[in-house]
Order: C-alpha cells, then sequence, then structure tokens
C-alpha cells in the first residue's frame, strides 16, 4: 500500500522520485543503508522487524521516537540519517476526524501492549491530558508499559475492562484481534460500552472489524485504521519532501486497494 500511495502523491505533486518496498531480512539493514544512500535515497520508511534495530544505525534520532523507541521513518539530510515516529503522531491526527471530542479531557482504554499500543500511548503521554488505561492478556506488559509512559493511568486486564467499559469515552484495539482471516473475533465484550464513545480499531484489512461493527451497533461512534494509516504516511511525506499531501487522494487510494482484494 505504501508505494501505491507515496508514488501517486509524487507524481501528483510532480516530484521527481520512487517510492520503492525493499524485503530486508532481520539484522541485515546495517549492509543494506550504504546501498540505499549510493542510490540516492532521500529517506525511507522501516517496519516489522527493523523498527527498534535501526534506533543503532542513525545520527539522530527525535524525541518522541525515542520515548516510544521505535522508528517508523528515516530522513537521510546531508548523509546523516534522523529518526522519527510517525505512527502515533498519524494516530493522534486521525482524531480530529471526531470534531467533538477534545483528547485531552478524555478517558482512554488502550487495548493491547505490543509495538503499536506503544506508539499510541507515548504519543498520548506527551500530548497531556488524557487519562490512559492499558489493557492487556498480559498484565505484567501493560503494567510496564504505563511505568514507561509515565502516567498516572492504570494497568488491567481484559477481564477488568469489559467489567468497567462504561467509564471510557475512547477505546483503542492496538491488537491484531480481528484482523483477517480471524475477521470473527474481538478483543474484548462491548456489552458496557457507552453509547456515545468513540471506538478505534488500528486494523484496515478488514475496513470494519467486528469490534467495529458491534461498537456502532450499540451506537457509538467509529474508527478503522484506515485514517491513521494515511496520516503517519502523510507526516513521512512532509518529513521527506517539505509538502503536505493530499489525506482525501491519500485516502481514495487506500480504499481502491482495499476494494480490490
Ligand atoms: P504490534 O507490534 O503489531 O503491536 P505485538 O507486539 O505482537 O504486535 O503485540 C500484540 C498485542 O496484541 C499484545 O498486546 C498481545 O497481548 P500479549 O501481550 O498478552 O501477548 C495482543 N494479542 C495478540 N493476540 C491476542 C489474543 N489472541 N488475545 C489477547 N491479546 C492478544
Amino acid at each position: 500500500m505504501s508505494p501505491n500511495i507515496h508514488n501517486a502523491l509524487f507524481e501528483n505533486l510532480n516530484i521527481d522520485a520512487k517510492y520503492e518496498a525493499i524485503q530486508i531480512a532481520k539484522g541485515q539493514l546495517r549492509e543494506e543503508i550504504p546501498s540505499l544512500l549510493g542510490r540516492g535515497c532521500r529517506g525511507f520508511n522501516v517496519t516489522i522487524p527493523h523498527k527498534v534495530d535501526i534506533i543503532s544505525l542513525l545520527d539522530e534520532l527525535d524525541p518522541l521516537a525515542e520515548r516510544i523507541g521505535a522508528v517508523n521513518t528515516v530522513l537521510v539530510n546531508n548523509h546523516k540519517l534522523i529518526g522519527y515516529n510517525t505512527d502515533g503522531p498519524g494516530f493522534l491526527e486521525s482524531l480530529k476526524q471526531f470534531d467533538k471530542l477534545n483528547i485531552n479531557d478524555a478517558k482512554v482504554l488502550i487495548i493491547g501492549s505490543g509495538g503499536a499500543a506503544r506508539a499510541i500511548v507515548m504519543t498520548l503521554a506527551m500530548n497531556g491530558g488524557a487519562k490512559l488505561t492499558i489493557a492487556n492478556r498480559t498484565l505484567s506488559k501493560a503494567q510496564e508499559l504505563l511505568m514507561h509512559s509515565k502516567t498516572s493511568g492504570r494497568a488491567i486486564t481484559l477481564d477488568e475492562a469489559e467489567s468497567c467499559l462504561a467509564q471510557y469515552d475512547v477505546i483503542i484495539n492496538t491488537t491484531s484481534i480481528g484482523m483477517s482471516p480471524q475477521r470473527d473475533k474481538t478483543p474484548l465484550k462491548l456489552q458496557n460500552v457507552k453509547k456515545d464513545a468513540y471506538v478505534c480499531d488500528i486494523i484496515y484489512n478488514p475496513l470494519q472489524t467486528l469490534l467495529l461493527e458491534e461498537a456502532k451497533a450499540k451506537g457509538c461512534y467509529v474508527q478503522n485504521g484506515v485514517p491513521m494509516f494515511i496520516r503517519q504516511a502523510a507526516l513521512a511525506f512532509k518529513l521527506w519532501t517539505g509538502r503536505n499531501p493530499d489525506l482525501n487522494q491519500m485516502n481514495n487510494i487506500v480504499y481502491q486497494n482495499m476494494l480490490k482484494k
């Protein structure tokens, strides 16, 4: 999806550049970077399994990426590599779609404690304001993430989250539960959710997870993973080119690609 999006934006904005997907085995990043730079690469994204390993290869690290402990975007500036994380900020920006939501006033439940949860928790924590609760199957991981975030939130089990769900204004699924092909699963039961809660899933395949389908049926506002995906890409594009891309064009490309599947 990323090559489709970035190449369409380059074309649209008349930027003479190309975004390519390259497969690099774990542990091989160090060997590959000189050849990337030799080919005139001005920036790149890194994904699993390189998001943490890239850090030791950078010349500079953005403070939020440092706090998250993972990098998804690298800017090459005068042969120096500068690392950023646009996943968390991309999610935070996606919440602006909900015009009545003030995230800094909200009680937020984050489900999961993996890499994606970490980016979102640290970004919300640095943004300040939001009261965070982290629910996870493995409670110790939620506790660890909470401690790292230096917020005064709570870490709870998925069972506890189910029973006190009515407290939360915003619920964010960061786990892969519900992702294709396991479309018939949800991370927790929604029987206690507030009618006007905001339920977000970072999954975009399927476009509507069972969690979002159930939330919608309960009268909640819902958001799938597309707005976050688009915005993390837009923030990376801005870092590389200095240009603000057209979010609608990006959205259309993602939907066209998803509907082809
Ligand atoms: P990512 O980096 O994409 O966020 P990850 O680090 O593998 O992925 O994290 C996956 C998250 O989904 C974890 O919070 C994991 O819970 P555990 O910490 O208990 O492993 C959660 N998860 C994955 N599958 C799950 C399942 N079947 N039930 C409950 N939680 C699950």
